[in-house]
């Protein structure tokens, strides 16, 4: 499939493959379990990321949270996709954590779920999480 920006379509296959690269760098010495994602800005920029585990276990990091973060960090705010894959025969879906993050840029992501055959499930942000928290704004509290 191909990814629609503004000023290019971007090949869904060159995502994934992206987010299998970024897998290489997974640091999962517990559970073993190795995560890369990609993220895509609406101008064409890829942001690689990987689950970032620790031996306080609560302390990990998903993979898509740190390609956002570091995207977000370098002054991106407009995402278009994202592609996710843990090498394994099941798709691997964002965590209820990951997606609250995404939704906070972008109900309408794309989300590309890879498997380790080179298939890949596609969703929107707002079809994985659709009632996302969203706070108030700070006027209309009571
Ligand atoms: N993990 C991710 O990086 N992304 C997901 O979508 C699900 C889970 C990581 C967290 C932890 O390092 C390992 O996978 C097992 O949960």
């Amino acid at each position: 499939m191909l990814i629609k920006l503004p000023n290019m379509d971007y090949p869904g296959e060159k995502l994934l493959s992206l987010a299998r690269a970024a897998r290489e760098a997974a640091y999962a010495p517990y559970s073993g379990f190795r995560v890369g994602a990609a993220l895509l800005t609406t101008r064409g920029l890829a942001y690689k990321g990987c689950n970032v585990e620790n031996a306080s276990f609560g302390l990990t990091v998903c993979a898509e949270r740190v390609a956002l973060f570091k995207a977000v960090s370098e002054g991106e705010r407009e995402f278009a996709a994202l592609a996710v894959t843990a090498g394994t025969v099941e798709y691997c879906l964002p965590c209820g954590a990951c997606l609250q993050v995404l939704a906070e840029f972008n109900p309408q992501l794309t989300v590309l779920m890879g498997n380790s055959r080179g298939e890949y499930l596609e969703r929107r942000v707002a079809e994985l999480l659709p009632l996302a928290f969203r706070l108030s704004p700070v006027r209309n509290r009571d």
